[in-house]
Formats: C-alpha cells, sequence, structure tokens
C-alpha cells in the first residue's frame, strides 16, 4: 500500500502591536539615555507598548488576521500553540485565554517557552503534528507583553530600551495537493542551560525554595538581567552555525534561499552574520528599527510584513533563524 507523506505548509499570517509608540526620544525624558545610543547600538528607533492589554490580547488581534488570511475561522483550528516568556499568568497559560477569547469550547491550547526561539519551536511541534495526521489545522502564535516587566529607570536601561510588545501569529495545516510549492521544511532547535543566567527574569519563581522575598525585590530580581556582549558574540555564532546547519540538511545553498528572516534582537547582530556569511542585506528584511525586539513574535510578525507587503510571494524560499535566552537557538526552511 502506497501512502503519501503529509506535507505542513503556512496558510495564513497576522499580526498586531498595540497603538502606543514609544520613541527613543521618549525614552531619554525618563531614563539617562540617548536616541543616539539605542539607535548606533541596536538600530532601534521606536517600539510599541501595551496600554492595559495583556499578551492575550495581543495574540487574539494577530489570530485574527491570521485566520482571515488563510481563509478559515477559529472554529477549524485543532490546535493552538502560543510561544511566550510573558505571559499574563503564572498560570494557566496565555493560550487558554486567547482559546477562550475566540470563543472555542474545548480545542487544545499550550503555552511554549523557547524565548526568542519560541516561534520556530512552536512551528516544529505544530509541523510534526501535521505531518504524522494528528491534526490538520494548528495556529501557532509568538507574543509578547514586555512592557510591563522593565525597569524604565537608569538602572535598567541597557535592556529596557531593546524591547517592544507585539504578535505574530500563523495558522499551520495540511498541504493539499495544489500546494506542490508551498511547505514547512526542516526545522533545527538547540538549547544551552549552562547559559540561563546570562539572560534571565529570575523572580518570581519556585528555585531555591522561595518564590519572591523583599530582598528579591530590592535586588531588582524581578527584571530581566542580560550580559549584553556575552549574549551578542554567542548569538552571532550560533546564527551562523545554525544556518549552515539547516542549509545542509536541506541540501541548499545561501543562493537557494530567497529572504533570511533573522530574530530582530539588534541590527548589529544580523547585519555581522550577514556579513560574516556574505549574505546580501537585501535578502535581511528587518522591523527592528521599528518594533525593537519582541522576543518569539519578532519572526512572525516580520513574516507577516514581508508577505503583506508583497516582498514575500508563495513559493518563495525562507529561511528563518533565531537566538535568545535559555540560550536556545533555531533555524528553519519554509518555502511559503
Ligand atoms: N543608554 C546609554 N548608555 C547605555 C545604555 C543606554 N540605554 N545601556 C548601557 N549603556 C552604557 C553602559 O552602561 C556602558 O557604559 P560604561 O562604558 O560607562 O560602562 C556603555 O553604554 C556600553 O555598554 P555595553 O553593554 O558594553 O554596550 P554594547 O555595545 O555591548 O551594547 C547591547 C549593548 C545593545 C545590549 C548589546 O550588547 C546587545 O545587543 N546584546 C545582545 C542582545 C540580544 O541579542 N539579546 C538576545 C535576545 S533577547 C531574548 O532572548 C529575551
Amino acid at each position: 500500500m502506497s501512502s503519501t507523506k503529509i506535507k505542513a505548509k503556512i496558510s495564513g499570517t497576522g499580526m498586531h502591536v498595540p497603538p502606543k509608540v514609544v520613541s527613543n526620544f521618549d525614552l531619554e525624558k525618563i531614563m539617562d539615555t540617548t536616541d543616539e545610543w539605542i539607535r548606533q547600538r541596536s538600530g532601534i528607533e521606536t517600539r510599541h507598548h501595551v496600554e492595559g492589554q495583556g499578551t492575550a490580547d495581543l495574540a487574539y488581534e494577530a489570530t485574527l488576521k491570521a485566520l482571515e488570511s488563510a481563509k478559515c475561522t477559529a472554529k477549524d483550528l485543532d490546535l493552538i500553540i502560543l510561544s511566550t516568556l510573558s505571559a499574563d499568568h503564572m498560570f494557566p497559560g496565555s493560550s487558554a485565554l486567547l482559546q477562550h477569547k475566540l470563543g472555542l469550547e474545548t480545542t487544545p491550547a499550550m503555552d511554549l517557552r523557547a524565548q526568542c526561539s519560541g516561534f520556530l519551536y512552536a512551528l516544529n511541534v505544530a509541523k510534526a503534528f501535521i505531518e504524522s495526521g494528528i491534526y490538520k489545522r494548528i495556529l501557532v502564535i509568538g507574543a509578547e507583553t514586555h512592557s510591563p516587566v522593565l525597569d524604565f529607570t537608569t538602572r535598567g536601561r541597557d535592556v529596557a530600551v531593546l524591547f517592544g510588545d507585539g504578535a505574530g501569529a500563523v495558522v499551520v495545516e495540511a498541504a493539499g495537493p495544489q500546494d506542490s510549492k508551498s511547505s514547512v521544511g526542516n526545522i533545527v532547535l538547540h538549547s544551552q542551560g549552562q547559559f540561563a543566567d546570562r539572560l534571565w527574569i529570575e523572580r518570581p519563581g519556585t528555585s531555591g525554595g522561595t518564590w519572591f522575598t523583599e530582598q528579591h525585590r530590592a535586588e531588582g530580581r524581578q527584571y530581566p538581567y542580560m550580559e549584553g556582549r556575552y549574549v551578542f558574540k554567542h548569538a552571532v555564532e550560533r546564527l551562523i552555525e545554525v544556518t549552515n546547519e539547516i542549509l545542509e540538511k536541506e541540501g541548499l545553498g545561501l543562493g537557494d534561499i530567497d529572504h533570511f528572516l533573522f530574530h530582530q534582537a539588534n541590527i548589529r547582530i544580523n547585519e555581522k552574520v550577514a556579513e560574516m556569511m556574505k549574505i546580501p542585506l537585501e535578502k535581511c528584511p528587518s522591523n527592528i528599527q521599528k518594533y525593537g525586539n519582541c522576543s518569539a513574535a519578532s519572526i512572525p510578525m516580520l513574516l507577516d510584513e514581508v508577505v503583506r507587503s508583497g516582498r514575500v510571494k508563495r513559493g518563495d524560499k525562507l529561511l528563518m533563524a533565531a537566538f535568545g535566552a535559555g540560550f536556545t537557538w533555531a533555524a528553519g526552511v519554509v518555502q511559503f
């Protein structure tokens, strides 16, 4: 008996950012920083901040757009996977809140925590469920509400200026015979918990048997901590390594890829990767200038923008790669 392998494809994309725009000049007014420092070091000019919304709210708006572009409704979804490092609550996951907002009764929903690589981790989970035949249509979201967790005093300036709020969503479904060109290819995932404390929010948390003490508060452990230079160096090395790894796994050369969608953490990281790998910058779209680092939301937000602007067309080959806290890193090839 012959059986055709089921392929997964991205059938729709969507993104959402909250309306409030915060410029570097706005940050100059509340901490010791300058527009010049932020732009030179990171490429960021503005970011969006929530005003009363949470992660599930942003995810909901991005989802509506993705469902519309995939020409389906929430009821057609078999599973929701939401990747975030800034969930609405410690538990339950933001995916459960999103599931309810979408008016769904019992559709399964789960959160996935892999920080800036989270979208690619979630996409790989979705691909595996679809290729195995377990599910036919899955919503994959990256959504982040960083701004309420940042320290907007001078103490937190090295991190606070970099991050923004936003959500990106895709619908992943089993490809039909007419979709010969569209498929989610291989995705490779890595992590190295050895470096967890180089980039983290330590508290509140259960390690050591305490949750959140007065001392933790006084030491500012509820805010993100990042060893910027260390992370930068690792990001460049790992992004190059994982890009080469996925190309080799797919049997492709750099020239076969139409667009490189790198995680939007810092424009200098991506420029360095492009320079060292000799990837033309025209093939590396970026939106970090407008949105800052939106962690798990960065890649699906960028994907939605390049699809809607017409820069990416059906059949184009995309290479996506990300690096972030954990450390985690990942890369995948998608024929859109
Ligand atoms: N405004 C002005 N000055 C600042 C600011 C600021 N916002 N932040 C730091 N500085 C100062 C520092 O205090 C330091 O001053 P000093 O020399 O007097 O000590 C000086 O600027 C230089 O600081 P560095 O940290 O050495 O600056 P660097 O050039 O390394 O850039 C940056 C910092 C932008 C954070 C960079 O290291 C970086 O992008 N790192 C990687 C970020 C990243 O990729 N994160 C991973 C993804 S995030 C995730 O996964 C959740």
